[in-house]
């Protein structure tokens, strides 16, 4: 089952606003990719020795590898190529071998074992790569086929799960509102920069152990002991944040614990924004380890 995601309803589309009048998805794909070629041009230049010289001379023969999300196929292929040529990244005639595809996990695979090479890969091998992002998590699980080069096979579809970072979020901001239920920090800026003040400091940091944890989010003048609120900063315990991550965490560990073992699967390489976090990578090791499953990190993505 590979759903064409282009035309599958997303809960998320409500909270999106529509495109303008006249303004096609295609002319959007082809803005953007015009946006990130100008600018890598730009870069390449300035910051190569004979960088204008080099890149007038390679121009016409890069290679253009596009990452799109697992299930997409053909028909996705087809408008992103058309948005390519738009664009001026390829062209009519060079486009059937100057423009490539390759799914994000697949990427995160190469991704992974050229900054982390470890033997891991190795013919054979059957591994998961759980993709956990803002607003999907995306679960694949490969075979490697050959480790040199790298040839993978997928042993079954990918599955995807309406979940991931922001919803964690979202519970926190559900939590500080029934907190500061019927006190002066109850207003939607002060909630907001809050949330904030979450995503930048704690929610990186949060891994489910420590007992308290404090979020700077106002000025020294902001107090409110009933609350917890001291000089700007409100004090939250574990036990306030770790349900919102749970939301999150109990289902990717059920989707794991559903797909993976029948798979045989030994390891899985968990990428994304949110599989950076702490506290989910802690979760998660504990659940694939019952199942003698090896959970592999990325962190310091680029
Ligand atoms: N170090 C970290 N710890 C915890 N969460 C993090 C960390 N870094 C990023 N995130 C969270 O990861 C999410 C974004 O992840 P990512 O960039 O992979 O998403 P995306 O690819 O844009 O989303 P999607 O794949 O769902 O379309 C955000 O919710 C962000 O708060
Ligand atoms: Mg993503």
């Amino acid at each position: 089952m590979h759903p064409s995601l282009i035309s599958q309803p997303n809960p998320l589309e409500s909270e999106l606003p529509p495109l303008p009048a006249g303004v096609t998805i295609e002319q959007v794909y082809a803005d953007m990719m015009r946006y990130l070629m100008d600018n890598t041009q730009k870069y390449f230049e300035k910051s190569s020795p004979k960088g204008e010289v080099i890149w007038a001379r390679v121009r016409d023969t890069i290679v253009i590898v596009l990452v799109t999300p697992n299930a997409w196929d053909i028909r996705e292929q087809s408008r992103l190529r058309l948005a390519a040529i738009r664009a001026s990244l390829v062209t009519e005639e060079n486009a059937g071998h100057l423009l490539q595809f390759v799914a994000e996990s697949e990427a995160s695979v190469h991704y992974a074992l050229v900054n982390h090479p470890g033997d891991w890969l190795q013919k054979n091998t059957v591994f998961a790569v759980i993709d956990c992002g803002g607003s999907t998590v995306d679960t694949a699980v490969y075979h490697c086929v050959s480790a040199t080069p790298v040839s993978l096979s997928e042993t079954c579809p990918s599955e995807r799960v309406q979940t991931g970072g922001i919803f964690v979020n979202r519970e926190v901001k559900k939590m500080l509102n029934n907190k500061l239920r019927g006190s002066a920090f109850n207003v939607p800026d002060i909630i907001k920069s809050m949330v904030d003040a979450f995503e930048k400091d704690v929610k990186p940091k949060f891994d489910g152990i420590r007992d308290r944890y404090d979020l700077k989010f106002g000025v020294i003048r902001d107090n409110g002991l009933r609350v917890g609120i001291e000089r700007g900063r409100i004090a939250l315990s574990n036990e306030d944040l770790k349900p919102a991550f749970d939301v999150v965490t109990d289902k990717v560990c059920k989707d794991c614990s559903e797909v993976l073992p029948g798979q045989k699967t030994e390891y899985v390489l968990l990428v994304g924004g949110f599989g950076d976090s702490p506290y989910m990578q802690k979760v998660l090791s504990e659940k694939l380890r019952a199942y003698h499953m090896e959970l592999i990190t990325v962190e310091d993505r680029g």
